[in-house]
């Protein structure tokens, strides 16, 4: 059963099966993924850039719960109608605009929370033998060139194998990622030699780590198919990759943008403000609410 297309990566898995504890009690009944960033949901802003990228079918790894997300990339036949009847054509185009094509969206639930690895091997089915494109939607990122799940897919283009999308963080915070340890002289595009998963600052290899995209090679479903539980107990994806370096090339491409971690409450909030300010029919407003914030809690003395 698996899709077929043409271009060489034009499939895109999106793990969406995650709990959202972080937002309690907001995603008791809504999707974390479902969250708005100014006035769309954040996994709106994953499909909209790997359309952007030429991909063209697009696997969910649902769960429990999720359903707003398959009703969010549906027709809405009423409010459509009730939109347009009001003239309201624009909003009419918003909701409707630019939806994937019938058959292009699949939906696999995983069923037990085991980790990214896992909800990965879930999409082994639909996603075949051909590489694709992983995003972890809560990682909103914003190129400065272009989608960076397409710079990503340029690199596979050229070197093939598995490629994922890296940023340096703050050595205390390399517990919280995969971290990369690459061949020396490599810049924005780097030979990978090792991945870890969750090292402690002591034991990490450098300080780049893996974000929210990745083209995988197909192998990987082999690799994951036979993985034992990692950091956290849980089946790692960082894991597959680590075993699959002996036989299939790994290159990091280094973020060339900015990413917005919407998995955490400051990260969205950033996300919030920022995506805000790239708005020529809001910046002005919020800038000015912004600041006002700023000053009044300045005002009141509380630490910044
Ligand atoms: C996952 C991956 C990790 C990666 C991170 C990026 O971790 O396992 O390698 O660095 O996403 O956001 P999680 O954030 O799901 O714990």
């Amino acid at each position: 059963m698996s899709i077929s297309g043409t271009g060489s990566v034009d499939t895109a898995v999106f793990t969406v099966g995650g709990l959202g504890t972080r937002f309690l009690p907001a995603t008791k009944a809504l999707p974390k993924e479902m969250l708005p960033v100014v006035d769309k949901p954040l996994i709106q802003y994953a499909v909209e850039e790997a359309k952007e990228a030429g991909i063209e079918y697009f696997v969910f790894v649902t769960g429990r719960g999720k359903t707003a997300i398959e009703d969010h990339f549906d027709a809405h036949p009423y409010l459509e109608t009730a939109l347009t009847d009001r003239g309201k054509h624009d909003l009419a185009e918003t909701i409707n605009g630019d939806r994937p094509e019938p058959g292009h969206l699949v939906y696999v639930r995983q069923a037990e929370p085991l980790g990214l690895g896992h909800a990965v091997w879930c999409a082994r089915k639909v996603v075949g033998n051909r590489p694709f494109a992983l995003f972890l939607p809560d990682d909103l990122i914003r190129g400065n060139n272009g989608p960076c799940i397409g710079e990503l897919i340029d690199v596979h283009a050229e070197h093939g194998g598995n490629v994922l999308s890296v940023m340096e963080v703050d050595r205390e915070a390399t517990s919280q990622y995969g971290i990369v340890d690459s061949e020396p002289g490599s810049k924005d595009v780097m030979r990978i030699r090792r991945v870890v998963e969750k090292p402690s600052p002591a034991d990490a290899p450098s300080r780049y780590a893996i974000i929210g995209r990745y083209v995988l090679d197909p192998t990987v479903f082999d690799h994951l198919a036979t993985a034992t539980r990692g950091a956290g107990n849980e089946i790692q994806l960082t894991d597959a990759i680590e075993s699959m370096i002996p036989t299939t090339p790994l290159h990091g491409v280094v973020l060339n943008g900015r990413r917005y971690d919407c998995g955490t409450k400051v990260g969205y909030i950033e996300a919030n403000v920022a995506l805000g300010l790239e708005r020529s029919d809001l910046a002005q407003d919020v800038e000015r609410v912004v600041r006002d914030a700023l000053d009044r809690h300045t005002s009141l003395g509380r630490v910044r």
